[in-house]
């Protein structure tokens, strides 16, 4: 086993469970501190407990990533307590898909709170932070570029999550900050199973070149990877993790 963050802090959105709960496993299995900041403040807690169960060193914060807030207090904390803050991965989201004609500004601002809004203060806290060798990994999806039907503000966020990838790696360049995104397609966790009709899953697994979906691990070797030096040269760039869909379905 690599030990690519050995020393380093890192936090999470949405850390707690799905994608985010497995990229904070991978990079706590390779020697990093994770902060894990979650709503599910509970749930964010057992993780952090497994973490260390594990033999890692983790930390877990309660609160809402759509508030500026949030990510000062979580990010002084992780700064104060270990002298250095490394690694942000911007994973949380509020998600419902709806036709347009049902979409509420409730469903509007909670998404783009949470999808968003959290990008953009995420990345001011941690470039505050953060010294030379930072990287921070935007969860994206594969959403960002196709027509999706009944996704029209969740498809609207995540193609605003790549520009904003792209500006924030263009400013803290100088200061060997990278900014880099991810964009998954399909991915099994508990946020698919309450959205998306298991047949439509299915359908999704015959189109894919494939014939799989990614897992939570592919994604997280996939955030390893960008957060780590091994990716020293990439930034701006963002990666489909889609078994091969989004450019077979286009
Ligand atoms: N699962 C997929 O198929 C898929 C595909 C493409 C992109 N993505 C992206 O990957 C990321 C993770 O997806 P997932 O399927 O693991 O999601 P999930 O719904 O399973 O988990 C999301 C986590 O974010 C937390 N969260 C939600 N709102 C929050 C808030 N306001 N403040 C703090 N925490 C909050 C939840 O408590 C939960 O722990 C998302 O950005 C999603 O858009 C997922």
């Amino acid at each position: 086993m690599t030990r690519r963050f050995e020393g380093k802090v890192a936090l999470i959105t949405g850390g707690a469970r799905g994608i985010g709960r497995g990229i904070v496993e991978a990079i706590a299995a390779e020697g990093g501190i994770v902060g894990i900041l979650d709503r599910a403040e509970d749930l964010a807690k057992e993780a952090a407990a497994a973490v260390e169960a594990a033999g890692g060193r983790a930390m877990a914060f309660g609160g809402d990533v759509a508030h500026r807030e949030t990510f000062t207090a979580a990010v002084s904390a992780m700064k104060e307590r270990h002298g250095r803050f490394d690694i942000l991965v911007n994973n949380a989201i509020w998600v419902r898909y709806g036709p347009i004609a049902d979409i509420t500004p409730d469903m509007l601002q909670r998404m783009v709170g949470t999808g968003f809004n959290s990008v953009v203060w995420g990345t001011q806290a941690a470039a505050e932070a953060m010294s030379e060798g930072g990287s921070i990994v935007n969860i994206a999806s594969a959403a960002a570029f196709i027509g999706m039907p009944h996704g029209m503000i969740y498809a609207g966020v995540k193609a605003g999550v790549l520009g904003l990838t792209r500006s924030a790696s263009a400013e803290l360049g100088p200061r060997r900050i990278r900014v880099n995104a991810i964009c998954p397609g399909s991915v099994p966790t508990e946020g698919v199973r309450i959205n998306v009709d298991p047949e439509k899953v299915k359908l999704r697994i015959a189109k894919t070149p494939l014939q799989q979906l990614a897992s939570v691990e592919d994604i997280a070797q996939a955030a390893c990877f960008l957060a780590s030096d091994q990716s020293r040269s990439i930034t701006g760039e963002s990666l489909l993790v889609d078994g091969g869909a989004t450019h077979a379905f286009l």
